[in-house]
């Protein structure tokens, strides 16, 4: 008989350790975001950090749509790395989408007046680094990572402290 443990460990942040969630194409990637997207509340601030290519606009855009769905709307999700933000209404709530990768400072974060949204739209962030003390506190934080031994695969390492997110994930 094999014998099963169960530990609860804490991050350094003080939050439940997430299991990393590996996902072996797009398709599971658009999964995870159309799940979390189904559960999203005024206030949900994603900060999708990983390097270029890693899959957070992908991650976005699957999160916005199936959002819009749910009110039977349909857009495009171009990747605001011109525009820095996108803003998209879903029904009565705001999705901001924000690309920070070209500024330099928070001053420019504050014209962009992301942390004005942040209390009442969903926000979802690539490049929050930029943000410096401005990210919200309780955001969701994943870091998206390639996995070098398989194309098309993704490590997701998620950081929250929700347990309406932490259900989620576990049946995404
Ligand atoms: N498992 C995966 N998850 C997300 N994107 C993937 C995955 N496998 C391959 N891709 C591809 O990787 C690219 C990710 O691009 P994008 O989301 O724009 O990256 P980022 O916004 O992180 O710079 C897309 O071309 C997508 O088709
Ligand atoms: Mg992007």
């Amino acid at each position: 008989m094999t014998a099963i443990t169960s530990r609860t460990e804490e991050s350094e942040h003080g939050c439940p350790l997430q299991p990393a969630r590996t996902c072996r194409n797009q398709s599971e990637t658009e999964r995870i975001a159309e799940a979390l997207a189904e559960i999203a509340e005024p206030g949900d601030c994603y900060l999708l950090s990983g390097p270029i290519g890693a899959g957070k606009s992908v991650f976005a855009r699957s999160f916005i749509q199936a959002r819009l769905r749910q009110f039977g709307l349909y857009e495009e999700v171009p990747s605001p790395t011109y525009t820095l933000v996108q803003i998209y209404q879903a029904g009565p709530v705001q999705i901001w989408h924000s690309d920070l990768f070209r500024l330099n400072s928070p001053a420019e974060v504050t014209e962009l007046a992301l942390q004005d949204a942040f209390p009442h739209a969903i926000s979802l962030v690539e490049w929050p680094d930029r943000l410096g003390g401005l990210a919200p506190r309780d955001a969701v934080r994943i870091a998206f990572e390639h996995i070098d031994a398989a194309p098309g695969g993704r490590l997701l390492r998620f950081k929250h402290s929700s347990g309406r997110i932490g259900d989620c994930l576990r049946h995404a």
